[in-house]
């Protein structure tokens, strides 16, 4: 972190704790609740502006590809080292304002014993696509006892972090929904809209289940103490306005209210969501994230006053000459002070080519200049 950026965060915590240490009372005030990250979530005002990046774990880094050496995605995700070691790699080479549990979507579906697997280059598929009132029968709630892994590995994450807050996060229900239906990875999701207009019995019965799902899921994480979550619904965005807001915000804002208590907040994104963004804020997110393709100067206009924005650096920038990078990142920044609170980060997640030199640079970028001309 800039020193400029390092002061300015000090100084903040040193007020808000009335300059006593931390390690030697009950903390009112929490540093992490305090940090950039959570507070640009609440629409505070912020040091300099928080930074982290949708899949920052992961290909681009060769740490992480030397760790997962022989073993399957969903063997990694099932073991509490490995996670959180996985958690951690990103947060050794770039100073980002929140870390991401390491995990993946289809994870709960696995733990309440859906036949999926996630194959390496392809994503999460089935043996049997999901497809009538027997399948949705089969589909049962996931219980806290169910992901062990999850519990510990936020535990000791938690510890680890300090105060840094830890991201944890969910898979949306339509994009759920479309793995198990399409059996993979799909371009238009044509099944899965096919089902939820023709048969709206058998798709509310199956949005709604996976609705509790992955409501379960994001509770075992913050019970276990992450500060922060975020619902991927990465694939709603193949879906109209109208459609969406019968078929598919009634089950997300389910999970947003079975959150309401728990005072985290809730960050809701989509791949192509520029129609939706509004209606992404109504089911209940404090944050919208927005991808590349609506400015967040617009996209502050297309949602309700009190949410705060994320994003939304194109992915695709990271592998252009430096200069280019600058540029826009800058630009980026212009068009967030629009918003509320404004959390940096790219538009969808981290390409696997991606030089993890250029995601450090990146972050340094946006504290050093942010800091420069505070919120
Ligand atoms: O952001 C992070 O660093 C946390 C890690 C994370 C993973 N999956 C790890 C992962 C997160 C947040 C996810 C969520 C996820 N998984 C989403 C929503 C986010 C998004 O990108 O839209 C979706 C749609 C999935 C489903 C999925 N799992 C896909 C599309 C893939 C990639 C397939 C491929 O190989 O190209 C996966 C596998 C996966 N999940 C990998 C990682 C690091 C790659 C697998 C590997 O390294 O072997």
């Amino acid at each position: 972190m800039p020193l400029l950026a390092r002061v300015a965060r000090d100084a903040v915590r040193v007020r808000d704790l009335g300059g006593v240490s931390c390690e030697r009372i009950t903390c009112v005030t929490p540093p992490t609740q305090e940090s950039p990250f959570l507070r640009a979530c609440r629409r505070e005002p912020v040091p300099y502006t928080p930074v982290w990046f949708m899949r920052q774990a992961g290909r681009s880094l060769p740490e992480y590809r030397a760790a997962r050496n022989g073993m399957t995605m969903l063997s990694a995700c099932t073991r509490a080292e490995v996670i959180t070691e996985l958690t951690l790699q990103p947060l050794r080479r770039f100073p980002v304002d929140a870390a991401i549990l390491f995990s993946d979507i289809v994870v709960p579906l696995r733990a309440v014993g859906v036949d999926i697997d996630i194959k390496p280059g392809v994503g999460p598929v089935t043996a049997q696509p999901f497809r009538s009132e027997a399948d949705l029968a089969r589909l049962r709630d996931l219980d806290p006892g169910d992901v062990p892994y999850i519990t510990d590995a936020v535990t000791s994450l938690v510890r680890e972090l300090g105060a840094t807050p830890l991201i944890g996060f969910a898979g949306g229900p339509f994009t759920l929904a479309s793995y198990l239906i399409e059996g993979g990875p799909s371009k238009n999701h044509d099944l899965t809209r096919a089902l939820m207009y023709g048969d709206p019995g058998l798709w509310h019965g199956l949005l709604s289940r996976l609705a509790d799902i992955a409501a379960a899921f994001l509770r075992v994480q913050v019970s276990a103490g992450a500060s922060a979550v975020q619902l991927f619904d990465s694939w709603a965005g193949v879906v109209g306005p109208d459609d969406y807001r019968t078929a598919v915000l009634p089950h997300s804002r389910r999970i947003f209210e079975a959150l309401a208590g728990s005072a985290v907040p809730r960050i809701h994104f989509g791949v192509g969501t520029g129609e939706l963004l509004g209606q992404l804020g109504a089911a209940g997110a404090d944050v919208v994230g927005v991808d590349w393709r609506v400015g967040l100067d617009e996209a502050a206009a297309r949602v309700d006053a009190g949410k705060a924005l994320q994003g939304n650096l194109d992915p695709a920038i990271l592998l252009a000459p430096w200069p280019v990078i600058e540029q826009r990142v800058k630009q980026v920044l212009v068009q967030g002070r629009v918003a509320e609170g404004h959390v940096f980060n790219l538009g969808h997640g981290v390409l696997p080519q991606t030089d993890p030199d250029v995601l450090a640079r990146v972050t340094d970028l946006v504290h050093q200049e942010s800091a420069r001309r505070p919120v």
